[in-house]
């Protein structure tokens, strides 16, 4: 479980927004149900953009009532749907938003998204002084300042229940699989999904894919007689067609890889119990937050307890522990 912090609420919240932005994640709408109940036992009323940030400035906004958010805990995607929204890059277009933020006597905005939503979330507030707070939420886990994001615990649960459909025909038929999850520029869904899986080989952007090192460990694999099928897991990148490349220079060194793009399955499904109740907590205390005052924070987990990260600390990206790595190809050897 989580340690919430205990906050002196100052009373003077009445209304506020929400909205889901970025790549969807499962576990938003968890969020979106703890933002609305939460507020409502303080009487705070709660309007969701929708959208995301295409919402907030076509102004395109709903209200929400505890009865709005009921039957949605357990259920992926997002209420409020999401949207990339490349027009809020733009200072003048934050400022529109803002001006429009003050004119619906809202009193403070939380943003769920992911690394991209937080950075837009970080400049409405600094820019103009609006009270916002974030919550992390996005597969990728790549959020610095959180242990963990909303979504993440449930993709890995996604692609590991494919691995292990595919262990079974790769072990029939004693084949090659390349099993590519996403996760943009970061590993963590790789990582853990290879270790739980245990994929052969695990390949994530952080490291340079040695085709040499693969081709060795195929063959140490081959040799042990531990087993005749092999799984390596590969981690998207930021570039597409990362694994097609990497099965073409195989198929050029005698292999037969077979592909598995697990893609946009990772996005969807039932949030897990973890990511229900992460989002619960998150969502919880950025109301807190907010009805204490606060703003241009994210709320994220490290070491267990909820915490308050300054948006404007968000530059890097949460780093991948490589001795996860090492891990997964000792536990396969
Ligand atoms: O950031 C979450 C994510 O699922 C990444 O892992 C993935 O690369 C990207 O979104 C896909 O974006 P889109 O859904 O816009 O194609």
């Amino acid at each position: 479980m989580y340690r919430l912090p205990t906050l002196a609420t100052q009373g003077a919240l009445k209304r506020i927004a929400l909205l889901t932005s970025g790549g969807d994640a499962p576990g938003m709408n968890a969020a979106i149900r703890a933002v609305v109940r939460s507020a409502r036992a303080e009487q705070i009323d709660v309007l969701g953009f929708v959208r995301g940030f295409t919402g907030l400035v076509n102004g395109d906004l709903r209200p929400l009532t505890s009865a709005s958010v009921a039957n949605i805990l357990h259920r992926g995607g997002t209420l409020l749907k999401s949207d990339r929204c490349d027009s809020f890059r733009d200072s003048a277009v934050r400022w529109h938003c803002a001006e429009q933020l003050r004119e619906m006597e809202l009193d403070g905005l939380v943003v769920i998204g992911g690394e991209g939503s937080l950075c837009g979330a970080h400049l409405l507030a600094e820019e103009t002084g609006f009270p916002v707070v974030g919550i992390p939420a996005t597969i990728d886990n790549d959020i610095q300042g959180s242990d963990e994001t909303i979504g993440f615990d449930t993709a890995v649960n996604t692609a590991l229940e494919a691995i292990d459909r595919i262990r079974d025909t790769a072990n029939s038929h004693e084949r090659l699989f390349l099993v590519e999850v996403m996760g943009r520029n970061s590993g963590f869904i790789a990582a853990q999904a290879g270790i739980a899986g245990g994929a052969e080989l695990v390949l994530v952007p952080e490291r340079r894919i040695d085709l040499e090192a693969v081709c060795r460990s195929l063959e140490e694999s081959r040799l042990s007689g531990k087993t005749s099928s092999s799984i390596i897991l590969v981690a998207e990148g930021r570039k597409p067609g990362r694994t097609q490349r990497l099965a073409q220079a195989l198929e050029e060194r005698g292999y037969e890889p077979r592909l598995c793009i697990l893609g946009h399955t990772q996005r969807g499904g039932n949030p897990t119990g973890r990511d229900r109740v992460l989002a619960s907590c998150l969502g919880a205390m950025a109301v807190a937050f907010l009805a204490a005052g606060q703003s241009g924070v994210m709320l994220g987990i490290q070491d267990r307890a909820v915490v308050a990260v300054p948006l404007s600390e968000l530059g890097q990206r949460q780093q991948l522990d490589g001795s996860m790595l090492d891990l997964a190809v000792t536990l396969q050897k």
